[in-house]
């Protein structure tokens, strides 16, 4: 038995490509109820009222639609060195950046199926002014009312062509725990969801990729504080014309309750709540079969095809060589 690592600290923020920035912002401001924060280059920074960060999501244009980086904060600068150590000797590490909008020195490296990643410790806090003050010091800042809302970043869900190669990496190296996985018959993970929090997940590897294509999303969760805010969500999206992929309803898998939905650019995005804590620190991971799995949702919907088959960048555009 290792000894727990926990230089890890949190999700800070992901990066999100969209063929459509002005459209994409458009969601992510009037839709989601995100704040505009910085504009660097082709990226525009946002972030949600109850980040305590300056940014959590970068929006960047790009040919195609797909996942940048994904950021993680260390618990100290001496946990950063230390996990900079051992992403270096992996071999997978490919070296330091000033970092950019409230980050310090970043480290990047990826994962084994090559998605982009970063560590960080020393980030900004995000000051409220003027309106944005809040009425309790507590609170970044000042609720948002716009829009379904969204308060703050909660977990990302990629795909890759091979996930016990990828979460045993993001064990050994990063130090993450595994909460629940779904393994056939083989012991081949079909699904692996992993925390550094004391929430149950931080980072998914959803599915084994179909189209055996590397770094894609499935999608990006943010989180509001109940239910009922689930559902409103599904309204406002409703009203604003975007459209809905499944949900509102209840995983099975994590238990969160959900709704997905497809942002302008075809990135999808969750709104999710109601997740649970682990607090055991030698917790087992809950292991699901391929025939459990099969049972679908806790209740409420079958997910629809697309949930299974589409993910950013999608196979098509990649093949026409990024137009889309
Ligand atoms: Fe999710």
């Amino acid at each position: 038995v290792t000894e727990p690592v926990y230089d890890v600290a949190h999700l800070g923020r992901v990066e999100l490509l969209t063929p459509d920035l002005d459209a994409s912002l458009g969601f992510f401001v009037s839709v989601l109820g995100m704040d505009e924060v910085e504009r660097v280059e082709d990226s525009v920074y946002l972030r949600a009222w109850g980040d305590y960060e300056r940014a959590s999501l970068q929006l960047s244009a790009a040919d195609h639609a797909g996942v940048g980086t994904i950021a993680w904060r260390t618990t100290s600068d001496a946990a950063l060195e230390r996990r900079v150590a051992a992403v270096e000797s992996s071999g997978l590490g490919s070296g330091w950046t000033e970092g950019a909008v409230g980050h310090g020195r970043t480290f990047r490296f990826s994962d084994p199926d090559g998605h982009s990643m970063s560590i960080y410790y020393e980030s900004e806090y995000h000051v409220p002014v003027g309106d944005e003050v809040p009425a309790l010091k507590n609170q970044p800042q000042r609720m948002t009312t716009r829009g379904a809302a969204v308060r703050r970043l909660d977990h990302i869900n990629v795909w890759c062509r091979d996930i016990n190669l990828n979460s045993s990496y993001m064990v050994h190296t990063l130090g993450f725990r595994i909460s629940e996985q779904v393994l056939d018959d083989d012991g081949r993970q079909l699904g692996s969801w992993l925390h550094v929090t004391p929430k149950s997940y931080d980072l998914a590897y959803g599915r084994v990729d179909p189209a055996g294509v590397g770094g894609r999303l499935h999608h990006v969760a943010y989180a509001v504080d109940a239910r009922e805010y689930v559902m409103r969500a599904a309204d406002v999206f409703l009203d604003a014309g975007v459209t809905i992929e499944a949900g509102p309803a209840k995983h099975a898998v994590q238990q969160t309750c959900f709704l997905y939905a497809f942002e302008p650019g075809g990135n999808r995005i969750e709104v999710i709540t109601a997740g649970r804590l682990l607090l055991a620190p030698d917790w087992r991971p809950i292991t699901w079969s391929l025939e459990e799995r099969r049972k679908g949702q806790a209740w409420s919907t079958l997910m629809p095809e697309s949930w299974f088959t589409y993910a950013t960048p999608p196979v098509e555009t990649m093949e026409e060589g990024g137009d889309t």
